[in-house]
């Protein structure tokens, strides 16, 4: 439980400085407040202060959650579960902090599915030092920064699953349960649906594997008045093990992560629904896995599609594109989205390229990036847009069908993207990248644990509300 108070009979509080701001005496000479340098230090026998230092630039949104997110890790360390924070350093101006503190408390206390089994400590935070006149501003930003924690939670526990145990018959339950709970309108198209309505990218994908694929739709309407739907179509695939293009043994940890774009289209619907956000979305989530059947895919092979446009398959490991292609295609067709957004683990280029803390972006409508821009401004997530022109798209040309689902040996991040753009029939589009982002060991930053960071929600929450 995360609360505004005014007082706290709590014994041990955070309080967070910046460099050369006072300290108890004696303190100072083991802090001197620079950034994530933190101190216990006993003030009387009733009270212990947890000193977190901020360093000596204004904390952002980063620095607000890498704070809280600290000092909730050394709390937990010491077996302390309930405590105060001082949060009137950080949030005396701007109550969104809050919403980034309480994601920071929340990110930072993560714990694995399988260390939270049998736990009795429940989290108890008491947040201090807020201005009477400001309490409701700050109670708002709580529930929001509540929500957005869990979802982020939520997205981690699934991404974190074994690939054994979340099959796209799995993945879609679970986010079934937590659609009702939000009480957000979904559906669940099967195998036999999706043959039937010629969705072949999902299912010659789909085939893959003995565990079925499924087109998971999610539909949250909390503003009636507006025409503008914007679709989020996130990559579901449980387990990735690159087909007959079979990935090398030693880069297969970490296949199971790669329905973390899925994972954050559900968490940020989820977070949305929650919070009553007056918008419109619809989500899809082609999920399935990408294994080795005695039939399933090879190279060379010819497919259909929902849009009507034959691929040329040149690797079996570029499967994401295929998925994410129908799902873009029924969103716009069908659902009549008019903004399209995908998010997907699609490429270890971007990686290669832009690391662990920065995700590629790619779009032709700068509109809607200018939009995009604004809400990673309150998401304080990092994205990096890549340039796209006519010599990457020559480069996914088919001599034999309508387009191959692969570029060559360099830009392999934009050639992904203007693929699932060519199944967008042209409405706004970005595509994310999260292939470095979603998934940390080691962590890069103080509110994430080794695993799933719950990459993209935060992001999409607030693209949603910018639109
Ligand atoms: N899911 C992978 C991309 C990936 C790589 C995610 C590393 C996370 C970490 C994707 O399906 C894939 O295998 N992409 C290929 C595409 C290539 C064959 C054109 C890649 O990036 O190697
Ligand atoms: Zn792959
Ligand atoms: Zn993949």
């Amino acid at each position: 439980m995360i609360q505004i108070a005014e007082k706290s009979n709590a014994h041990f509080c955070a309080e967070f400085k910046r460099a050369g701001d006072p300290v108890p005496e004696g303190a100072d000479l083991l802090f001197d407040g620079s950034y994530l340098k933190t101190l216990f230090w006993p003030v009387s026998k009733e009270c212990t202060l947890l000193l977190i230092g901020l360093g000596d630039k204004e904390p952002g949104i980063k620095e607000r959650q890498e704070a809280a997110a600290l000092a909730a890790k050394e709390m937990k360390e010491q077996k302390i579960y309930h405590f105060a924070m001082n949060i009137g350093v950080i949030a005396d101006e701007n109550m969104n902090a809050v919403s980034d503190l309480v994601q920071g408390i929340l990110m930072g206390s993560y714990e694995l599915p399988k260390q939270r089994k049998g736990k009795k400590e429940e989290l108890s935070v008491e947040l201090l030092g807020i201005p009477d006149s400001r309490i409701q501003e700050a109670e708002n930003a709580l529930k929001q920064g509540k929500v957005l924690g869990d979802a982020i939670v939520w997205a981690r526990d699934m991404v974190n699953m074994p690939g054994n145990h979340f099959t796209p018959a799995i993945f879609a339950e679970e986010v079934a349960d937590h659609m009702e709970d939000a009480g957000v309108e979904w559906e669940a198209l099967d195998y036999d649906a999706i043959k039937q309505m010629g969705m072949g990218g999902l299912r010659a994908v789909g085939e893959s594997s003995t565990h079925e694929p499924c087109m998971f739709i999610m539909r949250y309407r909390g503003d009636q008045k507006s025409n503008k739907v914007l679709g989020l179509i996130g990559k579901g695939v449980t387990c990735d093990t690159g087909g007959y293009c079979l990935k090398a043994a030693g880069t297969m940890m970490g296949i199971k992560g790669d329905m973390a774009g899925g994972a954050a289209v559900a968490g940020a619907i989820y977070a949305l629904a929650k919070n009553q956000v007056p918008v419109n979305v619809t989500g899809l989530i082609p999920m399935c896995e990408n294994r080795i059947a005695k039939d399933s895919l090879v190279p060379g092979d010819v497919i259909s599609s929902y849009a009507g446009k034959t691929i040329e398959i040149c690797n079996t490991d570029a499967e994401g594109r295929l998925i994410l292609a129908d799902a873009a295609t029924y969103a716009v067709r069908e659902e009549k989205v008019t903004h399209v957004l995908d998010i997907a683990t699609l490429t270890g280029a971007v990686v290669n390229m832009l690391g662990f803390s920065t995700a590629g972006l790619v779009s032709d409508h700068p509109e809607f990036v200018k939009t995009f821009y604004k809400a990673i401004a309150k998401s304080g997530e990092r994205y990096w847009r890549l340039p796209i022109f006519e010599e990457q798209q020559n480069m996914i040309k088919s001599q034999i069908a309508d387009i191959k689902n692969m570029g060559g040996s360099c830009c392999g991040t934009i050639t992904a993207a203007l693929f699932i753009k060519a199944f967008t029939d042209n409405v706004p589009w970005i595509h994310l990248d999260i292939a470095g982002t979603a998934w940390v060991d080691p962590p890069l930053f103080a509110y994430q644990s080794v695993g799933a960071t719950g990459a993209g929600i935060t992001s999409l929450y607030f693209l949603a509300g910018e639109l």
